[in-house]
């Protein structure tokens, strides 16, 4: 699918970004693979990691609709992995994160649709399911103008379709980097913000593969949910530390106990696949066929009236032994 293609990604020398490059410069033959971001030293030590002759790096901000426009000329596919991501850091700083989770996803959405791009997928979170804090507002938004822009792109060719996800294991300002460094530096007890608390939880691999997998399944108009295990975040710390008490410091602000993939309020336009669900658009689009089925040829079923897909009704739990064996493979 990927072969003598032109792919680009927005926050490209992120977390997702890297692993998506060098997933996709493992499995296929791309033409271009365009890196897009701000900050050019980053830039400059991907560029020493992945130095392949079809990397091309793009200094750029989402925000700069002009040098999107610039940057996607000739692209057939996009990924919108750029955005402001930290709660705290979005809630003192609110049109910052404005400015580049919401600002940045029209200015994607009109610089694919004016280059023609085929097909563009954004990132999103659990925290824009019913969102409590402005990271999760916009991101929420983000996904309305994706979803959205399947109808503004009409007699174009460009398709959007919006993959959303829990918490990436390992990732930057994460639990688990935050538990390793207290545990390194000696600490005698592990802060709990609330015992009951839960959260979904992925690998980078397994977000990217769903990415790769949905722009073969992707009509345009949906937002793809993968089927993902939970962790009760106290068996969390007592795998990484077993040694070590804990302690509750309290819920911080903008944090949910639980985090919400999917409400009651979607779920009469919710579908169930094998290792996935698909939220239909309330507004259809014209699509070959329904939402129950995709590109790849699956067949998906509705979920029960008042279904929800919350980390602490998941059917699927990791035990303290499996996140142990996950934070030992985790780097
Ligand atoms: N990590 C998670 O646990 C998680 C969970 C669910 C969903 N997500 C979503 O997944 C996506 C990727 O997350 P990540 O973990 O890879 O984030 P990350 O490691 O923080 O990377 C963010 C990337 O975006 C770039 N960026 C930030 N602002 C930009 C702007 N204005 N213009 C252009 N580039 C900009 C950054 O580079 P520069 O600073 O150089 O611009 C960097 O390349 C995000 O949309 C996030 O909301 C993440």
């Amino acid at each position: 699918m990927f072969d003598n293609k032109s792919i680009l990604i927005t926050g490209g020398t992120g977390s997702f970004g890297k692993k998506f490059i060098k997933t996709v410069l493992e499995r296929y033959q791309p033409r271009r693979v365009i890196v897009f971001s701000r900050d050019e030293l980053k830039q400059f030590e991907m560029q020493q990691e992945f130095n392949a002759p079809c990397m091309r790096y793009f200094l750029g901000d989402v925000r700069d609709g002009d040098r999107l426009r610039q940057a996607l000329r000739n692209v057939d596919y996009v990924v919108h992995a750029a955005a402001l991501k930290q709660v705290p850091a979005a809630e003192y700083n609110p049109t910052e994160c404005i400015r580049t989770n919401v600002w940045g996803a029209e200015n994607v959405i009109n610089a694919a649709i004016e280059n023609g791009v085929e097909k563009v997928i954004a990132l999103s979170t659990d925290k824009a399911a019913s969102p409590i804090n402005l990271y999760g507002a916009t991101k929420l938004l983000s996904d309305k103008l994706f979803i959205a822009a399947n109808n503004i792109a009409g007699g174009h060719k460009t398709r959007f379709a919006v993959v959303r996800y829990g918490n990436v294991v390992g990732s930057r300002g994460s639990v688990v980097p935050f538990f390793r460094k207290l545990v390194a530096d000696g600490c005698d007890s592990l802060p709990i913000t609330d015992p009951r608390m839960t959260r979904f939880w992925i690998t980078l691999q397994r977000g990217v593969d769903f990415v790769l997998k949905n722009f073969e399944r992707m009509q345009g108009g949906e937002l793809f949910v993968p089927k993902i295990p939970s962790v009760r975040i106290t068996d969390l710390a007592t795998a990484m530390a077993p040694q070590l008490k804990q302690h509750v410091v309290g819920i911080r602000p903008g944090e949910k106990v639980h985090e919400l993939m999917i409400s009651h309020d979607d779920s009469n336009h919710t579908f169930e696949f094998a290792d996935h669900y698909v939220i239909a658009p309330s507004i259809n689009f014209v699509v070959q066929h329904g939402y129950d089925s995709n590109d790849a040829g699956e067949q998906g079923k509705p979920v029960d009236e008042g279904f929800n897909y919350a980390s602490d009704n998941n059917p699927l739990f990791l035990d303290i032994a499996e996140l142990k064996a996950l934070d030992q493979a985790t780097p």
